[in-house]
């Protein structure tokens, strides 16, 4: 399951917000993933992945509940921000930097860039393809009252 799989380029990552993919475990669930590209500026040459990030799209204060309502979660100033409750990751270390869930960690996914291209190396997950979850219902009733 470890082979490495194209998600996107770089150009294609929101430096705004998150780029949404699905991949699919072990066991062959689909599930939610973000790509963030915190503070890389738009280039074709870069063939590192210093700045970019992978994690699941689930936040750690309900683990069940998604990030963002179905198109990537906002960034501001290097943080991804829960939607649902205002909940602040740091982009880089995925980090809760603020919120309920203070100190918990969102759950990485291993990616590499080569030649502008971002690429999935992860030994338990492999992708499905891009944009959210079709059936996954687990947190529509869900509200937010934070602004962006
Ligand atoms: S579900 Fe993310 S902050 Fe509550």
């Amino acid at each position: 399951m470890a082979a490495t799989q194209r998600i996107a380029s770089l150009e294609e990552v929101p430096r705004e917000s998150t780029f949404l993919f699905r991949v699919a475990d072990e066991l062959g669930d689909e599930r939610e993933a973000i790509l963030v590209a915190n503070g890389v500026e738009s280039t074709e040459e870069t063939a590192s992945a210093d700045g970019v990030s992978c994690w699941l799209n689930y936040c750690q204060h309900f683990t069940h509940i998604k990030l963002d309502k179905g198109d990537g979660a906002p960034m501001r100033e290097g943080e991804v921000i829960c939607a649902n409750h205002g909940a602040y990751f740091d982009a880089d270390s995925g980090e809760c930097t603020f919120g309920p869930c203070e100190g918990a960690y969102l759950t990485e996914l291993e990616v590499t860039v080569d030649d502008g291209g971002i690429y999935l190396v992860d030994d338990e997950y492999e992708f499905v393809g891009t944009g959210p979850v079709d059936t996954d219902d687990a947190d529509l009733t869900s509200t937010s009252n934070v602004e962006f």
